[in-house]
């Protein structure tokens, strides 16, 4: 399927080229070279997966003759917008730290894919700088306990429960991923789970005897054998190869009362190697009072209290499920009081399964207007991410949220996405590997 699209798209650049060029010796070429106009942009979206150290994407894209080889596949892959991994459509609301590529940067990839011309590197094109965020500082790290050396083939969903040093009330105003092993970590997901629930998480460690942490995989619940209660963790935020530090917009921060439990959930990316892994998490704090966010997730209730209200039939190749809810009668914003002053939205992780293929959150506004917060039409659960506003929404109480998630349930999907069980079986909610999800977390403050 991926390479029968690619071969179209790529014979199509082949058909426009004008006739005489295929004969053509090397100097009537497309124009473009590595050197002059695509290592720039490989330096900048590419390497940070695809660089010389091992890292978390098969194979290096830093020299000539590994950017060339591949010359075909990277055409095929930016044209798909696969690669680099963003997802979000653009023409919705303005997005930071955008590493998607631009359709001009995408246009000189493939053209210049025709005849990977090398060029002279004596005239290197100039840096091309793309803003990945970051933290001023990191004033607190929390590793994992133990290393852990991941088991599972080709993914391995484990958590791992982390020490809270601090024993009053403190502000996360900031957070950055810090995997330990690169060839491993596809990416973390940090989940803060109350004092009130922290005895439970406390035990889940003791429940697996196959190393360090737990199986897990939609949140901080054990996936694999498990029937207890839930645990519900505020998800503070995720980190994928290639983004930096989010920090939360100036004179916010998450307060953590003492006694919470961060949990760090590691994705292990077997396909290379079962190296053994110690990750982080960097917090920046404030340890004043600020103004308090919340992450807080959006889906319907009644899909989490009756897992088959959200059922995707087994077959079912475009299943569909959305909810959608005024602000004010939202019993999550009612706990912060969000009925009353409406809300301002900063960001948005927009979340499903394996099965999912198409997410978008909105917000309808009482005059009728519709605005996409983000719309991600090609969802692919390995790269999932926070889209972060450039300029925050306030959403008035009486405006309405919205949430729209399409499945895919068929065997040929699942075999594509090397999913286990390939047969197909009816889908209901979850937070296990088989289960799905249709949901929004976001953070917000009041406005
Ligand atoms: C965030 C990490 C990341 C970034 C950034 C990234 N890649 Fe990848 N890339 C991967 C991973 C991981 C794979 C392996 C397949 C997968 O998991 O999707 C991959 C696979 C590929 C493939 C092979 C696809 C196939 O079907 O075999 C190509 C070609 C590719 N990337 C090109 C690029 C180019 C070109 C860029 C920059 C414009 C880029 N990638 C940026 C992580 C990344």
């Amino acid at each position: 399927m991926r390479v029968a699209l690619g071969s179209i798209l790529l014979f199509l650049v082949m058909a426009c080229r004008p006739q005489g060029d295929v004969e053509a010796s090397n100097d009537t070429t497309t124009g473009s070279t590595y050197y002059e106009d695509v290592k720039p942009i490989l330096d900048a979206y590419c390497i940070s997966c695809h660089g010389d150290e091992a890292g978390i994407a098969p194979f290096p894209l830093t020299t000539y003759e590994s950017a060339a080889a591949s010359a075909e596949l990277i055409a095929e892959e930016v044209s798909a917008k696969r690669m680099p991994p963003w997802g979000a459509e653009p023409g919705h609301t303005l997005l930071k730290f955008d590493v998607s590529l631009s359709e001009e940067q995408i246009d000189l990839l493939v053209a210049w894919s025709i005849d990977a011309q090398e060029g002279d590197s004596e005239n290197e094109g100039g840096p091309i700088e793309v803003d990945r965020g970051g933290l001023k500082r990191i004033d607190l790290e929390l590793p994992m306990a133990v290393a852990y050396t991941p088991s599972v083939y080709p993914d391995d969903y484990r958590c791992f429960a982390l020490d809270w040093p601090e024993d009053e009330l403190t502000y996360i105003t900031g957070f950055v991923g810090l995997p330990g092993n690169r060839e491993v970590v596809h990416h973390l997901l940090t989940f803060l789970v109350p004092p009130d629930q922290a005895e439970l998480v406390s035990g889940f460690d003791e429940m697996y005897d196959d190393g360090p942490g737990w199986p897990c995989f939609g949140g901080p619940t054990p996936s694999v054998d498990y029937d207890g209660a839930s645990v519900f963790g505020q998800m503070l935020g995720v980190w994928a190869p290639g983004m930096g530090g989010m920090a939360l917009p100036e004179g916010t921060g998450v307060p953590v009362s003492a006694g919470s439990v961060p949990v760090l959930q590691v994705h292990y990316n077997t396909l290379n190697s079962y190296a053994s892994d110690l990750s982080a998490l960097g917090v920046q704090l404030s340890h004043e009072p600020v103004r308090a966010g919340f992450v807080l997730p959006f889906f319907d209730l009644s899909w989490y209290m009756d897992p088959s209200s959200m059922t995707i039939d087994a077959g079912e190749a475009d299943a569909q499920h959305g909810y959608q809810e005024a602000i004010q009668d939202n019993y999550i914003f009612q706990m912060v009081g969000f009925d009353e002053t409406g809300a301002e939205i900063h960001s948005v992780f927009p979340h499903m399964h394996q099965l999912g293929t198409t997410i978008s959150v909105y917000l309808d506004r009482a005059n009728g207007d519709r605005e996409y917060l983000v719309r991600v039409p090609s969802y692919d659960f390995n790269w999932q991410r926070e889209y972060v506003f450039e300029a925050s929404l306030t959403a008035e109480p009486e405006d309405r949220l919205g949430i729209e998630c399409r499945w895919n349930n068929t065997e040929s999907y699942r075999i594509e996405h090397d999913m286990t069980p390939t047969e197909p079986e009816d889908v209901g909610w979850g937070e296990g590997t088989v289960d799905e999800m249709c949901i929004a977390t976001m953070y917000m403050t009041t406005p």
